[in-house]
């Protein structure tokens, strides 16, 4: 098997596929290397969310075509999203691809390479496993990492109008809880502290196999309840040395009082919430079929607040929606501003084939959608900022996760509600993959530093000292950290 490349394009969802697609490669007795230039075979795990993604991948594509023509026997694979949006349309517009494989058949990677190297044309595979869906387990011995993600759900039966996920990832399909439990408890052992669950409406949960039924305090009249709440709970309870759960990506209806209730009774659970709203204007959510109006997400965040005082919010925006005016923007705007949003991931309308929103033409021209973005950037860039330096002085607690990125003399993590946190002086310190206690001195745009507080260094040095404390060695950069607070299309 060759030495192989895996380039991941998109969201969390992706990422958690491609360590998949290495682990499978590497299982069949592949090299994983680190850059293009030195593979045989490179594996693109593309995003379609937007135009500009697919054109990025297509450039990239048109750059592998290059490398190609000088070495013919290069294998080029797409993935992903973008292979099931576009199928054998991919071989057709790009003849250099080799094979086109979908989210769901990554288990089926080394067969179809082994016949590609057989010299057979190329192949497209890009079926969903509706009758047995499959989620592919992480192969934890070789983790060095304190944070992980799992896949709960998969797929999305929401029809927001815009969206083209439904297509590329299918109807939702569940995963038993039993098994979410077991991989969770594997990656403790391996020394994961921090677990995000994924599902693209992770918390529409429903266990197939009906082991967990509805938290206790789950309303029995309310049609968005979920099981998700007591998914949360069977984790807190059977998996006790997990220290962080988060999850990805919520829809605000599911936001309901068992899943309120639980964040205020896990401390495993972040004081941070990720509620994408898209729109403050009700003409507009009605048009993209979110199925809530703008009263009724405020309405949850404030439900939220109250049990949780401290919690921050962040959300992810369209601008730009065929028909926005600006008035329906100005409601963006005030909605941005009335609830205490600390990051807004704000988007562009991008028009997607096969979206219901493609009917509704009246698109917004460009120059007024770059406005707007430009708008609600400084919105969210000052609520960022008055959060964040409103956190200087204060003490937090951090989960170490390996040298500080930017800076090597640094070690960086997150706060309990996901700040990111370099943490200056403390590299001669075991503390990777542990929870330690930060003093904020600084607050800079997008994250903070801080030191240790005097006893946690304390603390921190009688360990070291020799209590033969199991510790992590330490990783490089902290993969997967810190997402774009503002989308740059
Ligand atoms: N155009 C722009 N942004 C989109 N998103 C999803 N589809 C589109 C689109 N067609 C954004 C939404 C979603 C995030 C992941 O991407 O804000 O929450
Ligand atoms: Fe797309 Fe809406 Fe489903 Fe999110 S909930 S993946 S925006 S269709």
């Amino acid at each position: 098997m060759a030495r192989f490349a895996v380039t991941t394009f998109g969201c969390q969802m992706n990422k958690h596929d491609s360590e998949r697609l290495e682990e499978v490669l590497s299982g069949a007795g592949g090299e994983l290397v680190a850059s293009v230039d030195e593979a045989d075979l490179v594996v693109l795990n593309t995003c379609s969310v937007r135009d500009k993604a697919e054109q990025k991948i297509r450039s990239e594509v048109g750059r592998l075509s290059v490398l190609k023509r000088r070495r013919p026997e290069l294998v080029l694979v797409v993935a992903g999203c973008m292979a099931r949006q576009h199928g054998a349309g991919i071989i057709r517009t790009m003849p250099d691809v080799d094979l086109v494989i979908g989210p769901d058949n990554i288990a089926e990677l080394p067969e179809l390479l082994a016949e590609i190297q057989l010299g057979g044309p190329p192949l497209v595979r890009t079926e969903f496993d509706l009758e047995a869906p499959t989620f592919l387990t992480a192969l934890t011995v070789a983790s060095r990492k304190p944070t992980a993600f799992v896949t709960t759900m998969k797929g999305c039966d929401e029809r927001c109008t815009y969206c083209v996920v439904p297509q590329t990832r299918g109807p939702e399909r569940y995963r038993p809880s039993d098994e979410v439990i077991a991989e969770i408890q594997q990656l403790v052992a391996a020394h994961v502290r921090e677990v995000t669950l994924l599902g693209q409406t992770v918390n529409r949960y429903r266990d197939p196999a009906g082991k967990l039924g509805r938290a206790p305090d789950a309303a029995t009249d309310d049609p968005d309840e979920s099981e998700f709440a007591a998914l949360l709970r069977a984790i807190a309870e059977q998996v006790p040395q997990l220290r962080r759960l988060r999850y990805e990506s919520p829809h605000p209806r599911h936001l309901t009082k068992a899943l309120i209730s639980a964040h205020c009774e896990l401390p495993q659970l972040p004081r941070h919430l990720h509620l994408p709203v898209q729109s403050g204007s009700d003409r507009v959510l009605k048009r993209m079929i979110r199925r809530h109006t703008r009263a009724e997400y405020l309405e949850r965040v404030s439900q939220v607040c109250a049990r949780l005082p401290d919690v921050t919010i962040s959300t992810d925006i369209i601008v730009g929606f065929p028909g926005e005016t600006e008035a329906d923007f100005l409601q963006t705007l005030s909605l941005v501003e009335q609830v205490p949003h600390v990051g807004v991931f704000g988007f562009k309308y991008s028009p997607r084939p096969g979206t219901a929103a493609l009917r509704l033409g009246d698109e917004v021209d460009e120059t007024t959608k770059s406005d707007r973005l430009q708008r609600l950037f400084e919105v969210s860039e000052a609520s960022m900022a008055r959060h964040l330096s409103a956190l200087v002085a204060t003490q937090q607690q951090v989960l170490v996760e390996g040298p500080s990125k930017s800076r090597a003399e640094n070690l960086s993590g997150r706060s309990e509600r996901n700040e990111i946190v370099h943490i200056v002086g403390a590299t001669h310190l075991d503390i990777v993959g542990e929870v330690v206690e930060v003093e904020i001195v600084e607050a800079y745009k997008h994250s903070l530093l801080g030191k240790l507080t005097d006893s946690e260094r304390r603390r921190a040095r009688t360990k070291q000292d020799g209590s033969g404390r199991q510790h992590l060695p330490v990783v490089s950069g902290v993969k997967g950290a810190a997402p774009p607070l503002f989308g740059s299309d």
